[in-house]
């Protein structure tokens, strides 16, 4: 799908700038044209001469450049392409695409272009996190903007979280897929992910460490491979993958209605933790303190989604993947739980204190599936999410 594609590569100034010239590389191999263009910022971080060098062609830089001009107008390089790529794609290249301000060569292509266009965002999990990102990403999202990553790390400035740009092959896949060229194109995949919270009253509820970083990172190694995502998530602190359809609920059994209502799906991924109880007769008023007394809370059971989508017959996705968060005697609880849930695959953790799992970065999981069970080694939840997308493009048929 690649071969003979033309991109323009947009590299703008953040640390990630050197991954570009991996990204060159891979789109390369693959017989892909790539006409660079560099802002100012990005010269800071890697030299027009190794981007030239890699991409076999002059790298335009300046919006009023005769020579350039003359070459090719700008007008003209901003149409030339297959695809735009802006890799890596700052918080600051962002704001002006969101508001279209046009005030260098790389700004001036993105407003120009009739192309469509895919970022890699990148930068520091607070400048991802703030509210005038989140504000100029949703724009973008909303102008048909496509966009790969950011992924969860450990970031160059030491902190961690999401903003770290997507690895080189992950956005030679999202490229693929801008093509309609990824394995899972034309499937639709249904991810759950995150807590669920259920209300004690209006302002407590009983909820659980999961944090929604693992179904993250899956649903967006399934939209890598260009599969249609619907993503029902709890109040997860994570936020939600760009590009998937996203229902966001609070109770699980909110959830059940929400997976029900988003069939029919080739696969299925239950990577949520969900509350296995409710409070019966929550209150619809804040519950007082009573001198000497404490309230009763009485629990009620709550629908196994992963089970009952499992066991659902006509309907049932062609595959569907469980998760089980054990604290214990890890592969023999998972074993028994796809046996008596009856999913095809389940994706077992230790999720104990001592693991560091729940919550954390990484994440080591053993696959159990009819082949028995696979350990795979202790890696980034990104790497098993890509890891696992992989296996499920694998399993299901070509369209
Ligand atoms: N699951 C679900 N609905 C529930 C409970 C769990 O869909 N009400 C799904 C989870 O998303 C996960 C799998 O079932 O894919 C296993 O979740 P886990 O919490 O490990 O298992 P439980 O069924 O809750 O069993 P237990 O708490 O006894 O270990």
């Amino acid at each position: 799908m690649l071969q003979g594609k033309h991109i323009l590569l947009i590299i703008s100034g953040g640390i990630a700038a050197f991954k570009a010239l991996d990204l060159i590389r891979r789109l390369r191999e693959r017989g892909v044209r790539v006409t660079p263009v560099m802002t100012a910022a990005a010269h800071e971080f890697v030299t027009p001469l190794s981007v030239s060098a890699l991409c076999g062609t002059k790298v335009f830089t300046e919006l009023f450049d005769l020579t350039s001009e003359a070459e090719m107008g700008h007008i003209e390089l901003s149409r030339a392409a297959d695809l735009v790529v802006v890799a890596p794609a700052t918080a600051n290249l962002m704001a002006k695409m969101a508001i279209g301000q046009a005030d260098d060569l790389a700004t001036t292509l993105l407003l120009a272009t009739d192309k469509p266009v895919l970022i890699a965002p990148a930068m520091n999990v607070r400048m991802w996190d703030h509210p005038a990102t989140q504000r100029n990403l949703a724009t973008l999202r909303g102008d048909g903007i496509l966009i790969c990553g950011p992924n969860d790390g450990d970031m160059a400035c030491g902190e961690f979280g999401p903003g770290r740009m997507a690895e080189p092959l992950e956005i030679v896949a999202a490229i693929d897929a801008a093509f309609g060229g990824g394995p899972l194109q034309g499937k639709h995949v249904l991810v759950t992910s995150g807590p669920t919270h259920e209300p004690i009253d209006p302002v407590r509820y009983i909820a659980n460490r999961s944090s929604g970083a693992q179904g993250t990172a899956v649903a967006r190694a399934l939209l890598n491979l260009g599969a249609r995502v619907t993503f029902v998530t709890g109040p997860a602190t994570a936020p939600p993958p760009a590009g998937a359809n996203v229902i966001a609920v609070e109770t699980a059994r909110q959830m059940r209605d929400a997976v029900h209502g988003a069939l029919p799906a080739d696969a299925a991924v239950f990577a949520a933790a969900v509350a296995d109880w409710h409070v019966v007769g929550a209150s619809d008023q804040k519950i007082k303190k009573t001198k000497g007394g404490l309230p009763t809370l009485q629990f009620g059971e709550n629908p196994d989604i992963l089970a009952e989508i499992s066991q659902m017959g006509a309907g049932r996705p062609g595959l569907v993947v469980g998760f089980a968060a054990e604290t214990e005697d890890v592969i023999a609880h998972a074993t028994a739980k796809r046996a008596r849930k009856r999913c095809d695959w389940i994706v077992a953790n230790d999720v104990s204190p001592a693991s560091g799992i729940m919550g954390g970065t990484e994440n080591a999981v053993t696959v159990i599936s009819d082949s028995g069970a696979e350990t795979w080694p202790r890696m980034a939840k990104d790497a098993v999410a890509r890891q696992l997308a992989d296996r499920i493009a694998a399993a299901l048929e070509p369209t």
